[in-house]
């Protein structure tokens, strides 16, 4: 059997000793000093001024909105572009903060939006943000898609989920909108079991994320931006400060546990990525060779740190063939992340206008994915190489 995920972390053995350890000797396991060390760490991996620890990627792209509609942003009612190919945890929270979701198309060949495609869409409707899904830890033309939303004053925010480490020559993913998110969950890049971060250069919305982060208040705040918050509404003890909620916020926050998986986990981050290429290389060389498979293209992006393997066949009735050949050779497949968002019933329930969505539904009818993760070994490669090669119906 080659499931979608091996193991819930990066030499797993080694971490859950460590693990176990740690909970023995910790004097504190809520939010505390490894929660700030994992996110001084992540920062500069990332290479961003500041890095807010949640307790899932979910919560990382509940709170990026909930931050930005509470520093005025954006509005009810405003218009958010996202990638139609996406999590339902994207999208949602769209939703529930009462802005309008307004789906954009990716391209095939490369399983994102393209600067083409939101082009597209903004011939049809304006934009207040634009969420894009770096997909599966491949990117579209992020550095094109910048300068289109600068020009239209579009807030770019990236779902970095699954695609932590992935680079473009103009820079790492996740790098290129005001802020992103990351997902620590197990068959992530890396594992806190449950865990999300986000990033960002802008010192006014990392504020407000770790307000959004505990209850709406300043505690996880320095002594003088406390100071700042506690003048403006006129707080003048710490009796009173301590439980005072200046914002609309959630518990989302992370354990220690989280702060130290995620410290111990980032040792091997790097490694991890580099394997993730060489297999996924190593499977498009196969791919290309089989005329039923669609190669895609990654010619704009220098790192490619893959998620998973998506097979892209050339119409819905191989790829029923395809996964046949592959169940039957003990290998899990899924659909390639939700598929055409608009076809989910949470969608259906609350959105009733639907915009063409060509390439996301082609992905949707005649793909699917499986695992790419450094445990894979020799048998389980050749397992795939053999399942990838053309199979005559
Ligand atoms: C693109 C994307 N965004 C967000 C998430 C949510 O992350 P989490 O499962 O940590 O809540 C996922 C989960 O896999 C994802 O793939």
């Amino acid at each position: 059997m080659i499931p979608l995920m091996k193991s819930a972390f990066l030499n797993e053995l080694d971490t859950k000793d460590a693990l176990v350890k740690f909970i023995l000797k910790a004097k504190k396991l809520s939010m505390g000093e490894q929660v700030v060390a994992f996110e001084k760490e992540f920062a500069v991996f990332q290479g961003v001024k500041n890095a807010t620890l949640v307790n899932s990627g979910g919560s990382a792209n509940l709170a990026m909105l909930q931050a930005l509609k509470n520093l005025g942003r954006l509005k009810d009612g405003d218009k958010i572009g996202f990638s139609a190919l996406t999590w339902s945890t994207n999208v949602m929270p769209i939703l529930q903060l009462g802005m309008q979701p307004v789906p954009i198309d990716c391209d095939q060949r490369t399983l994102n939006v393209m600067a083409s495609n939101l082009k597209k869409r903004l011939n049809q409707t304006d934009l207040r943000a634009f969420f894009v899904t770096n997909a599966l830890g491949f990117a579209g033309d992020l550095d094109v898609i910048r300068k289109v939303c600068n020009e239209a004053q579009i807030i770019l925010i990236e779902d970095n989920c699954e695609a932590l480490g992935t680079e473009l020559p103009s820079g790492k993913t996740g790098n290129f909108g005001i802020m992103s998110s990351f997902s620590f969950f197990v068959a992530h890049h890396m594992s806190t079991v449950e865990g999300g971060m986000i990033c960002t250069n802008d010192g006014e919305i990392d504020e407000m994320l770790r307000i959004v982060r505990a209850n709406g208040w300043d505690r996880n705040l320095s002594a003088p931006k406390q100071h700042r918050w506690r003048k403006k509404y006129n707080i003048n003890s710490e009796f009173e400060a301590k439980y005072t909620f200046y914002d609309l916020g959630y518990n989302i926050r992370p354990t220690e546990i989280t702060g130290f998986l995620g410290r111990y986990q980032l040792k091997f981050l790097k490694e991890n990525i580099a394997i993730r290429q060489r297999n996924y290389l190593l499977l498009e060389s196969i791919v290309k060779d089989n005329p039923d498979l669609q190669t895609l293209d990654r010619s704009h992006i220098s790192v490619l740190s893959n998620f998973a393997f998506p097979v892209l066949c050339k119409t819905p009735q191989l790829k029923c063939r395809y996964m046949k050949l592959f169940s039957n050779a003990g290998i899990e497949t899924r659909p390639i992340i939700a598929g055409n968002i608009q076809r989910q019933p949470f969608y259906k329930k609350y959105i009733l206008y639907s915009y063409e969505l060509p390439d996301v539904d082609f992905v949707h009818d005649r793909g699917f994915y499986c695992g790419n993760y450094p445990e894979l070994n020799k048998k389980d490669i050749k397992t795939l190489t053999d399942c990838l090669k053309r199979h005559e119906a």
